[in-house]
């Protein structure tokens, strides 16, 4: 399979008419002389699930931070549901509607999951002085919303610490539900897990499509991205090989193309090796040959 760099985020198929919640043309990212991005288009729409695979250094984490308000695209433009934005913070692209869930999460492991589910957020009952965590609330919708995403919690109040990976991560998905997301960015959610484990946070993931947010997940396992994802964009160097609808790739392809990036990028450090020992063994020679004209 022959794999072309395309720019443009092309329309999916059963999209037509329909505004993406999210859509980048064109965004390149440059920091100093480093190009960590360039010319990447694309869009995630409500009610999928669109993965962006790629390597280390591949650029993922960068365009991230674009959508999540982190860091400014130096070219190119960003529209959420079609309008332009340039979002200055975190808080800008949160107001937005869109939530990142970051590999460290953010929790704090010794305080309560309920706790934790509204930390900077949280309600209160009283006024002024008396003011006080609204621990009723909080736990009952923090058990709410974790049995819409399948979760039984028996305790509500028991430090996240005691959470396996897994949990945890399930608990900043629904958190990020809860708190109004359309779209929800997660950044290799699935990294740090097991099998078992990865399994259960994939369902959320599904459980989150269901609702119809749109979800950006980000990995390089292509054995998680495949079984959930809708629609996949690789990211190669900072480059995008393209987007790919499930429908119209198996598999077996899309590991290909990511290998194919990986053999490319090592037959690059070989051609690069074999330039720098060339270099070598010609001044060796001339060298050597100086050496005999002087001794000569
Ligand atoms: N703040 C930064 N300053 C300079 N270079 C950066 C910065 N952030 C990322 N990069 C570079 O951009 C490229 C892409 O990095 P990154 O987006 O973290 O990739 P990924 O998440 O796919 O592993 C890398 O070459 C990295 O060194
Ligand atoms: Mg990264």
């Amino acid at each position: 399979m022959t794999v072309t760099v395309i720019s443009e985020a092309p329309i999916p198929r059963g999209r037509e008419g329909q505004t993406p919640l999210l859509e980048v043309r064109h965004v390149s990212k440059h920091f100093g002389s480093v190009i960590a991005l360039q010319d990447i288009s694309m869009s995630v729409y409500p009610g999928e699930v669109m993965c962006l695979l790629g390597d280390n250094g591949a650029g993922k984490s960068t365009l991230i931070k674009i959508l999540s308000g982190v860091h400014k695209p130096s070219e190119g433009e960003f529209l959420v549901e079609g309008k332009p934005v340039d979002f200055d913070s975190p808080r800008d692209a949160l107001d937005a509607g869109i939530a990142t869930v970051y590999q460290d999460l953010a929790m704090v492991p010794l305080m309560s999951v309920a706790r934790n589910f509204f930390l900077g957020s949280e309600p209160t009952i009283g006024w002024g002085p008396f003011q006080r965590f609204d621990l009723k609330t909080a736990d009952r919708v923090t058990r709410e919303e974790l049995a819409k995403m399948g979760i039984r919690l028996r305790d509500t109040e028991q430090p996240v610490g005691t959470l396996s990976g897994g949990e945890r991560q399930c608990v900043a998905i629904a958190r990020a539900v809860y708190f109004g997301a359309n779209v929800l960015i997660l950044d290799e959610p699935t990294a740090a897990l097991g099998v078992k484990e990865a399994g259960v946070v994939l369902r959320y993931i599904a459980q989150a499509r269901a609702r119809g947010l749109g979800v950006i997940f980000i990995t390089h396992n292509v054995h998680h991205a495949y079984p959930i994802g809708d629609r996949f964009t690789l990211l190669n160097r900072g480059r995008s090989y393209g987007t790919f609808a499930k429908t119209d790739v198996s598999r077996e392809e899309v590991v290909t193309m990511m290998a194919g990036g990986e053999e490319l990028e090592e037959l690059g450090h070989e051609l690069e090796e074999f330039a720098r020992s060339d270099t070598a063994a010609a001044a060796r020679l001339e060298q050597a040959v100086g050496e005999q004209l002087l001794n000569g």
